[in-house]
């Protein structure tokens, strides 16, 4: 029987998946996890279907291989959809092994890693398969913010489908093997008109770029499997463990004299914060997330003397750093799970203030910037906080500063903290000296400078401690460092309330 079962939808239907470009359930399995460490779990399961002709066609595992194993040497649950039994379809059966691994992966507190291949609720079992798929997103919801949930798209994933793994908090695409969609390519032509492949509607790139609902992409299940055993590689098991710190032989106080000069003398050049992160993590390593969404803001995860961290970072190379509706929401939901999973969280900030224009305002950016200050404000692990260059106006709020309980917060001497940018704050407060100037134009410029000599500097913020101190760029990295060691036993906490309201 467990010949069988491994057999699952039989070699023609193997060579189909093969000929796809893609591997079976458990080809994944043996990519995923340490070797000869997955334990299956309920491999006679068969689906209790008539009608149909349902009744004769019993495929013992019923379309997906669930159990646990390890990831570098760590507790992981799985599922993996077969797509070779009956398109990897949800049925009540299927959807009881997924259950009970997630169950159990609660009470023990491990991660659980879906990987999805699926045609979608088994039509079959109607209903039945709907209040299935209704059972995984319960406990997929129960447990957010108590074991971590990756989720990689291997094949088809539409319909109400998309939302399982769009509650875990991580989403990993292949490239043209994969889709994600409410409804596809045909539905869309009919209601809309419009014409789309199924790449363009739900590829690992539109997800990867436009829709920020993939977090990875990559150009095969190989690197796909690869890039989800790097990323627990900075993850705790569950939100009562710190995340696992490593041996590290980077030297703590390793000086990068370049960064002393990275940053130009024109304030409004852009540079590359991108440079800044891999000069001072461990080794340069830095597993980048959402790399190709919402550009202007960085996310990801890197270490410091072997501990993981967080890192958000407006970047000033896109849109000069500036906050708009993507990168707010980016920013926000990483900023929530590092702080649901005891990750400190390390913010670099050039930030010249929030995108102007119709489109952000009608598209929200009031609710959806305050979902990053929201964010934020909630976080009680470590919060250690660079500034760059700019910090203005609103977003020198939200950019985890002292006053929403960043603990340390430095700058460099480059750094600008004011209002608004010289030119714009020049412009309102000596209006009507500029209007009655014989040369507005040199008027401006003698103002801009008195201004800039002021406010564009770190220094009016340090005198009032909402900075901690100034530092020599190059001393970066030894200065992270030495505030993650101090922040090491840092404990707070928020009020008790059933759950905040953070605006959706
Ligand atoms: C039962 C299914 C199935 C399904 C596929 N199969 N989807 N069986 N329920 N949902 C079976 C097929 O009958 C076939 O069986 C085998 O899986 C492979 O399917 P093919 O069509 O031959 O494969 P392919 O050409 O690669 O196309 C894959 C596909 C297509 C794009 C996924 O099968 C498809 O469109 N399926 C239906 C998708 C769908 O509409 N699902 C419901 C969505 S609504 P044999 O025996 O021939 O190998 C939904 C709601 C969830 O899911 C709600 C949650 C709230």
């Amino acid at each position: 029987m467990r010949e069988l079962a491994r057999q699952g939808g039989g070699p023609d239907r193997i060579e189909k998946q093969h000929a796809k470009g893609k591997l079976t359930a458990r080809e994944r399995l043996d990519l995923l996890l340490d070797e000869g460490t997955f334990v299956e779990q309920d491999m006679f399961v068969t689906h209790r279907t008539t009608g149909f002709g349902m009744e004769d066609q019993l495929i013992l595992g019923d379309g997906v291989v669930t159990g646990y194993g390890r990831v570098a040497g760590r507790l992981v649950f799985v599922f993996s959809q077969d797509f070779t039994v009956f398109g990897g379809s949800l049925s009540e059966a299927h959807s009881e092994k997924i259950c009970k691994l997630m169950d159990m992966a609660m009470k023990v507190g491990a991660p659980v890693i879906g990987l999805n291949d699926s045609g979608g609720a088994r039509i079959q079992e109607g209903v039945v398969s709907l209040g299935a798929y209704a059972e995984i997103f319960l406990r997929n919801t129960l447990a957010s913010g108590v074991v971590p949930q990756i989720s990689a798209i291997l094949g088809p994933c539409a319909g109400g489908a998309v939302y399982s793994p769009a509650i875990t908090d991580f989403v990993v695409m292949t490239r043209n093997t994969s889709h994600m969609f409410v409804t596809g390519p045909n539905v869309v032509k009919t209601v809309t008109h419009e014409d789309v492949t199924f790449e363009e509607l739900g590829g690992a790139d539109t997800h990867a770029t436009l829709s920020g609902v993939a977090h990875f992409a990559a150009d095969s299940e190989v690197d796909a499997l690869e890039s989800i055993r790097t990323l627990m590689t900075f993850l705790p098991s569950n939100n009562r463990e710190d995340p696992p710190r490593i041996p590290c032989d980077d030297p703590h106080d390793r000086e990068e004299s370049d960064l002393d000069t990275l940053v130009p003398e024109n304030p409004n050049k852009p540079y590359d914060m991108g440079e800044v992160i891999r000069k001072v993590v461990d080794f340069g390593d830095f597993l980048e997330v959402h790399k190709d969404y919402a550009r202007n803001i960085i996310v990801g995860f890197a270490r410091f003397d072997g501990r993981p961290v967080g890192i958000i970072a407006n970047q000033p190379a896109q849109l000069a750093g500036v906050l708009d509706i993507d990168s707010s929401v980016k920013g926000a939901r990483f900023v929530r799970f590092c702080d649901a999973f005891n990750i400190p969280l390390i913010t670099f900030e050039d930030v010249p203030g929030f995108l102007p224009g119709l489109e952000q305002e009608h598209g929200g950016i009031i609710k959806q910037g305050a979902k990053l200050l929201y964010a934020y404000c909630e976080a009680t692990v470590p919060k250690i906080t660079i500034i760059t260059r700019k910090a203005y106006g609103g977003a020198y709020d939200v950019m985890s500063s002292k006053h929403i309980r960043g603990d340390v917060n430095l700058a460099w001497p480059t750094a600008e903290i004011a209002v608004m940018g010289p030119k714009g704050a020049v412009e309102i407060i000596f209006k009507k000296e500029i209007a009655e100037a014989d040369d507005p134009e040199s008027a401006i410029e003698a103002r801009v400078e008195e201004y800039r000599q002021t406010f564009a500097n770190p220094y009016i913020a340090a005198k009032r401690g909402y900075l901690d101190d100034i530092i020599e760029p190059r001393t970066t990295r030894r200065r992270v460092i030495e505030s993650l060691e101090m922040l090491e036993t840092k404990v707070d906490r928020n009020p008790a309330k059933k759950h905040g309201n953070i605006p959706l």
